[in-house]
């Protein structure tokens, strides 16, 4: 019978492991602890919905929900979609759970694994992770202005290297119609220069012709009015306030008039943070205000205002130092007899807190060693046919390859015996 063959994880889908993961947690640990400064509470959202939400909410021109959702069919025939992003989410559970009467200027944070069936890339997946905030219930400039102080001070904290700011204001119900249809005359006229998707979205949403990846329309696009010079008086001082609050407190950005986001419920405040290295996948992050949503969700007309950063690419900015090895010491039985002990001895150090690894009896001394080494141990302590028949366990120093003089007794109460363990591991070189 030949050998079953390996199976592979599904493309665009990828493991992280332990030393990638070490990094997330830290990144998802610093933003529990910096967001919670600013009033934001964690909240943890299902990863299926209903397919409405998100056609609803990102808008059904957009290419998210044009080609980008694992969509399926449940057994009782409800359209369901593995979630594209949160903010979708948050709005729908923020309505739903009643807090939105409860506490409708409720700041929530959240983390977990997206879905889009995009083209996998470098720093591209079709299951990624985001950590973001949405803050409700405020249509002022400090609420903007103060989530991207969170924000940027979040990336300086956990050491992002190479990051910016792009900010812009991409107007409101009340200017935007104008704006959308400048953009349509505007396109019209270049029509023989632009794809046909972006024929299309001339016709049901010309705003979508601003994140066009074709070669020829991003050409076309970089000559087409921008939305920043037909803003309306109101989002103009939204626009001007948001901009003083963040220079007083010296956080840097710059103003890119030309930037609009891919999912069409944002108004007035847009911006990315976009990576210096990251090649053709340079947002790190991104976000908005989106005033419109909640309602169009079913909900009260309250505002939002939010971000996402994607973890991946967020690792990649700010990698953080290496890890030491955890294993502060391992536990060396070397016949079978020892094994009991050895657990007890094992189990002990780790009630009290220590990292131990222990090995498997039957093995020689200096495989045993080999192992330890590998672990990048300091120490080895060591159970056999004499250590047994004394009581008292070897302590290998690692090091400096020689055992200590000092034997632990294996029958040492916990305290004792981790406080023991501490001070060899102390005068360890
Ligand atoms: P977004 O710009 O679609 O915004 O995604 C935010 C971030 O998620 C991106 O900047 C990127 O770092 C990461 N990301 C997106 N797609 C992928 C992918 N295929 N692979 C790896 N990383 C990816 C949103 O999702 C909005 N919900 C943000 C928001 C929150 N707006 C208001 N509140």
């Amino acid at each position: 019978m030949s050998s079953p063959t390996t199976i592979a994880a599904v493309k665009g889908f990828r493991d992280v492991l332990p030393d990638e993961a070490g990094r997330w947690r830290d990144l998802e640990d610093a933003a529990a602890r910096l967001f919670a400064r600013y009033g934001c509470e964690e909240i943890r959202l299902p990863i299926v919905e209903r397919t409405e939400l998100f056609a609803r909410s990102l808008g059904d021109t957009t290419d998210v929900v044009e080609k980008e959702m694992y969509s399926f069919l449940d057994r009782d025939e409800t359209s369901l979609t593995l979630r594209p992003e949160a903010t979708a989410s948050v709005v729908r559970a923020y309505v739903e759970s009643g807090l939105v009467q409860r506490d409708p200027a409720a700041r929530l944070w959240y983390r977990g694994p997206m879905f889009r069936r995009e083209r996998p890339q470098r720093g591209r997946y079709r299951q990624f992770y985001q950590i973001g905030a949405e803050v409700f219930g405020r249509d002022d400039p400090l609420a903007d202005a103060e989530l991207l102080v969170m924000l940027m001070r979040y990336l300086e904290h956990v050491g992002a290297r190479d990051t910016r700011l792009e900010l812009n204001s991409v107007g409101d119900a009340r200017c935007r119609p104008a704006y959308r249809d400048r953009l349509r005359e505007f396109g019209q006229r270049e029509l023989a220069a632009l794809c046909p998707d972006c024929h299309r979205r001339l016709e049901r949403n010309p705003l979508r012709i601003l994140d066009c990846k074709v070669e020829g329309c991003r050409a076309v696009v970089a000559r087409a009015p921008v939305v920043l010079d037909s803003l309306c008086e109101p989002c103009r001082v939204h626009f001007d306030e948001v901009r003083a609050l963040l220079d007083q407190e010296r956080v840097p950005y710059v103003v890119n008039a030309r930037l609009v986001r891919g999912l069409d419920y944002y108004c007035r405040t847009a911006f990315e943070v976009v990576g210096g290295g990251l090649g053709a996948q340079n947002a790190v992050g991104g976000g908005g205000r989106y005033d419109g949503l909640v309602a169009a969700l079913g909900g009260p007309d309250v505002a939002g205002v939010g971000f996402a950063l994607g973890l991946e690419r967020l690792a990649m900015v700010a990698p953080g130092e290496p890890a030491a090895p955890a294993v502060a010491a391992v536990v060396l039985p070397l016949e079978p007899r020892a094994v009991r002990p050895a657990l007890a001895f094992a189990t002990r150090l780790r009630d009290q807190g220590m990292t131990v690894a222990l090995e498997p009896a039957g093995r020689s001394l200096k495989a045993l060693l080999r192992a330890a080494d590998r672990r990048g141990a300091r120490l080895a302590f060591i159970l056999g046919e004499d250590e047994l028949r004394a009581g008292r366990a070897t302590v290998r120093d690692l090091a400096r390859h020689a055992d200590r003089p000092q034997a632990l007794a294996l029958d040492t109460p916990a305290p004792a015996l981790a406080e023991q363990v501490q001070a060899l591991l102390g005068s360890a070189p």
